[in-house]
């Protein structure tokens, strides 16, 4: 059951383009939730819970460890829950809707993993809401850092303070503009980092 919900939850990100990560950057999101053994991953950005459904996947294998994940989106957090019943997972998630900035002040649990993927101008505040409840260590992934000028502030204190390293990622898509019957395709370069956060 659970495969063919992350299908079809795959399967409606391309077809109605909800932004989603992808099963390139998602397998490397969940290898490191498989290295971190995370207790408590808190993401930023649920949209209808795929990248959830590929971390959720490795907590039940490892048989420990839960998921806050916060979305903006009423309507795509509402999908996101119904996504997490479907498959199963819905007792290791809390799903909460809200601005991620202002919701992860309210977190008072120790956090030992984060994953950025709201909105990019807004990952550094995020990073400051929660860095009381970050464990030593604790991992953070941050995706679309090919988007640079939008982070600026969170990728200079992450690469300047702590272990950072850019996992690029290379894909092709139709042209800005294009239409249906359009073959005109460009190369799009996009990366994710990964941190690891030291008090
Ligand atoms: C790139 S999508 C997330 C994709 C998702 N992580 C996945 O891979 O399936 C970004 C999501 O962040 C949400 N978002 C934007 N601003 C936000 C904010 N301030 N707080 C929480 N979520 C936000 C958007 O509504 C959108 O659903």
């Amino acid at each position: 059951m659970f495969d063919k919900v992350l299908e079809e939850v795959e399967q409606q990100c391309r077809a109605e383009r909800i932004p989603m990560l992808g099963p390139n950057k998602a397998k490397l999101l969940a290898s490191c939730v498989e290295k971190a053994k995370p207790s408590i991953i808190v993401e930023c950005g649920t949209a209808i819970g795929y990248s959830g459904l590929w971390m959720l996947r490795v907590l039940k294998t490892l048989g420990t460890g839960r998921l806050i994940t916060v979305e903006i989106d009423t309507n795509n957090a509402h999908r996101a829950r119904d996504n997490f019943e479907k498959a199963g997972m819905a007792d290791l998630v809390d799903s909460r809707i809200g601005d991620a900035a202002e919701v992860l002040k309210t977190i008072q649990d120790p956090v030992d993993f984060l994953f950025l993927d709201n909105n990019k101008d807004g990952y550094f505040a995020c990073f400051k809401a929660i860095e009381s409840r970050l464990t030593d260590p604790a991992t953070i992934v941050a995706d679309n850092v090919g988007r640079a000028d939008q982070m600026a502030d969170y990728l200079e204190h992450v690469r300047s303070n702590y272990d950072s390293e850019t996992h690029w990622f290379e894909s092709w898509r139709r042209r800005r503009g294009g239409n249906e019957g359009d073959n005109q395709r460009e190369r799009r370069r996009d990366g994710m980092e990964i941190s690891i956060y030291r008090s």
